[in-house]
């Protein structure tokens, strides 16, 4: 019912704008005495030390924040994180052994796919946590740990809020190993938790600003195809903007390496092919950032219209864009907890322009509990 979207047209909208306070809880209270507490874990310190590889698995949102997670986990813990589709790695015969960590990460903890997956870890002596938005489903009851989100209810087919959160939910089990296995300092870990505790107000500031990106929405709601680009957490990003997209605005979008383009889809760019294109940070790591401003040249020069979310003082975008979402200045890591709002919301007000049902896409449930 309207009283139920509080005010907003559709559950969708409603969820993206919970955003700041749905990472704000889910990042509660986990530093005490300047040691990380993750309390659903009941999983063995000294397993979690014997470790060596890490292997998630989810479906569809999820497994775009599996993807982000990689990143982070690979670079604080040094551990080699394999992100699967849930259906693939069950019915490969995946290498797994007793030092294996499988991450399930699933919204509903009912996902057929993604529990099969977890069962077949399990019957080869993995030990498996859950990062589940919903208490005491199957997945969670079925793991070894289970560590919860707290982003409340998400009741919009499409995932946003829990995407948030499993992200921000799997960065604080990433801190955790590194704690654990001794890789990351504590002071090394408070201010990555300082900065984390810092982005539920850097998501409020996206949100506030989301009139500019509704706007471009409705212009461009005769689209028939968008791209997506991006780099490092942005890859990712851009596979979740392109999934938004088809979810619920039935548009062809696909999501791309940026690096990856010259191998292939940059034969598709042709005059106003629209192209997002996720820009990291240009005071994080090393050549990043240039090897993506030379990825929007690639496809302006080609006549693609460029659409580029970039951070707010990053001026050398500012000659390749048609034009310029700004986020505010994180890690390079935490900027994917940013970039993806406006993708959201590009996909939630293109759809609703286009008079379609947001929160209950044509063929698509919000949860598959078979296979
Ligand atoms: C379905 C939904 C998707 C969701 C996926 C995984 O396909 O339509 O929005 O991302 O399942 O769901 P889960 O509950 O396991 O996160």
């Amino acid at each position: 019912t309207a009283a139920q979207k509080g005010g907003y047209p559709s559950f969708m909208a409603k969820e993206i704008h919970e955003q700041a306070g749905a990472i704000a809880d889910t990042l509660l209270g986990r530093l005490v005495d300047g040691k990380l507490h993750l309390d659903e874990k009941a999983i063995d310190d000294s397993v979690l030390r014997s470790v060596d590889k890490i292997v998630v698995v989810a479906c569809g949102t999820a497994a775009n924040a599996g993807a982000v997670v990689k990143y982070a986990i690979e670079h604080w813990c040094r551990i080699p994180v394999e992100v699967e589709l849930a259906h693939e790695f069950r019915y490969r015969d995946p290498v797994v052994t007793e030092k294996t960590l499988v991450v399930a990460i699933s919204q509903s903890g009912e996902t057929m796919d993604t529990l099969m997956a977890v069962r077949h870890a399990q019957e080869q002596g993995a030990k498996v946590i859950a990062i589940c938005n919903t208490r005491g489903s199957t997945i969670p009851r079925e793991a070894d740990a289970a560590l919860y989100l707290y982003v409340g209810p998400e009741i919009a087919v499409a995932s946003t809020k829990a995407y948030l959160g499993q992200i921000a939910a799997c960065y604080l089990l990433g801190l955790y190993l590194a704690q654990v296995r001794g890789n990351l300092f504590p002071d090394e870990i408070a201010q990555i938790m300082e900065d984390l505790h810092a982005l539920p107000e850097k998501i409020q500031q996206v949100l506030d600003a989301s009139a500019q990106v509704e706007d471009l929405a409705k212009d461009m709601k005769d689209a028939t195809s968008v791209l997506f680009l991006g780099r490092h957490v942005g890859y990712p990003t851009a596979m979740e903007g392109a999934l938004k997209l088809k979810e619920i605005a039935y548009i062809h979008a696909e999501g791309f390496a940026a690096g990856e383009l010259k191998h292939g889809p940059i034969a598709l760019i042709e005059e106003g092919q629209p192209v997002f294109v996720i820009v990291p940070s240009p005071r994080g790591r090393d050549v990043l950032h240039s090897k993506v401003i030379s990825n929007i040249q690639e496809v302006r020069a080609r006549g693609a219209r460029t659409l580029v979310i970039a951070e707010e003082g990053d001026d050398e975008v500012l000659p390749y864009a048609d034009v310029v979402i700004r986020i505010p200045q994180t890690r390079t890591l935490f900027a994917a907890l940013l970039t993806v709002i406006p993708l959201q919301i590009f996909a939630c007000e293109l759809a609703t322009a286009k008079g379609l049902d947001v929160d209950q896409p044509r063929n698509l449930a919000k949860s598959v509990t078979v296979e």
